[in-house]
């Protein structure tokens, strides 16, 4: 099956065409990164007009097989920005009006989960325990097959993305600090500040990041070597993920441990669950386009909707910020 994927949550336009949510036949992104640095961050009313701006042309380059090979057309309808995601569901809902294909909604966060589906012909071996970690959420979800799961945690305050992000804003790096923070961190000392390692002992499978962004602060009044303050912060970070991770991992017999969302790029933590991860076999997306938000992830989890939860050509999609718990 033949899926078209949309995704305009956030401060991606992207567009993908995947077959039997696995072979990823092409996957276009234009991202509005240069148009937030000004901003040092998303604005929501611009990030939706260049949206606008952007889909039919994203749309175009990534429709490489004629249209009426697509057997259906799969969109983010949440969680994200209202703005964005009106601008994405509009497009696909008019798409499947005028070419009579039906319209799959997709949760975000479910399309980062089936992210690590993506390029691989090796079979997953259930259950898989997968962190999730981006900018937006951060959970911890248990996976008995590709449409059964349990969240067994969240992120309380900050997702670990968001507190990447604040911390480079507060070194003064440029917007998205993720990739920033962890470019620099190799030439710090983790051992330099001792940071907080939040809820790493809490006993269940929940996250606080807020109180880490806050230790970062009040080390930031007198003189700092940035590149000191990046790597003792993400060991810290990445010392909590993966910790917990690892333990939910156990907790659950997991005979996989999946990593997903845009911290996935990060190669500190790859390396710390690698080490950490003994026996069990750990996968993170198979490229780096599928780490942060992307459609090929969109069109990916829409193979596994059920069909029940298709929508018939034409019909409106509702976006919400809160779109369902998955
Ligand atoms: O999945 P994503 O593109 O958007 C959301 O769904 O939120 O994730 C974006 C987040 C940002 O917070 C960004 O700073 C972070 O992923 N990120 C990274 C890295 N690359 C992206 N964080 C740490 N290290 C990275 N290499
Ligand atoms: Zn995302």
């Amino acid at each position: 099956m033949l899926i078209l994927g949309i995704e305009t949550s956030c401060d991606e336009t992207a567009v993908s065409l995947v077959r039997d949510g696995r072979e990823v036949l092409s996957n276009v992104i234009s991202s509005q990164i240069d148009i937030h640095r000004a901003t040092n961050g998303v604005v929501p009313e611009v990030a939706a007009r260049a949206h606008v701006g952007q889909i039919q042309a994203v749309y175009e380059e990534a429709l490489v097989v004629p249209i009426e090979e697509v057997d259906a057309i799969a969109v983010t309808a949440g969680p994200g920005l209202l703005t964005s995601l009106i601008v994405g569901t509009s497009f696909a809902s008019t798409l499947s009006w005028v070419h009579k294909q039906p319209l799959i909604p997709v949760n975000h966060i479910y399309g980062h989960i089936l992210s690590n589906w993506l390029e691989r012909e090796d079979e997953i071996e259930f259950p898989v325990v997968v962190l999730t970690v981006s900018g937006g959420h951060n959970d911890l979800v248990l996976l008995r097959s590709e449409t059964e799961f349990e969240i067994l945690g969240e992120t309380l305050d900050d997702a670990a993305g968001e507190a990447y992000d604040k911390v480079a804003k507060m070194l003064g790096l440029q917007y998205p600090g993720g990739p920033e923070i962890s470019r620099i961190a190799p030439k710090g000392n983790v051992n330099a500040y001792d940071f907080p390692r939040p809820m790493i002992s809490s006993g269940d499978f929940d996250f606080s990041f807020s109180g880490l962004k806050s230790a970062v602060r009040r080390e930031l009044t007198g003189n700092f070597v940035e590149e000191d303050v990046a790597a003792s912060f993400q060991e810290a970070a990445n010392d909590v993920l993966s910790s917990k991770l690892i333990v939910a991992a156990q907790k659950m017999s997991a005979k996989e441990i999946h990593l997903a969302g845009g911290v996935s790029a990060n190669t500190n933590l790859r390396e710390m669950i690698s080490k950490r991860c003994g026996d069990v076999k750990f996968r993170h997306p198979s490229n780096m386009t599928f780490c942060t938000d992307n459609a090929a992830m969109i069109a990916g989890a829409a193979f596994y909707v059920s069909k029940d939860d298709w929508l018939k050509p034409g019909m409106a999609i509702q976006p919400s910020p809160d779109f369902g718990d998955f």
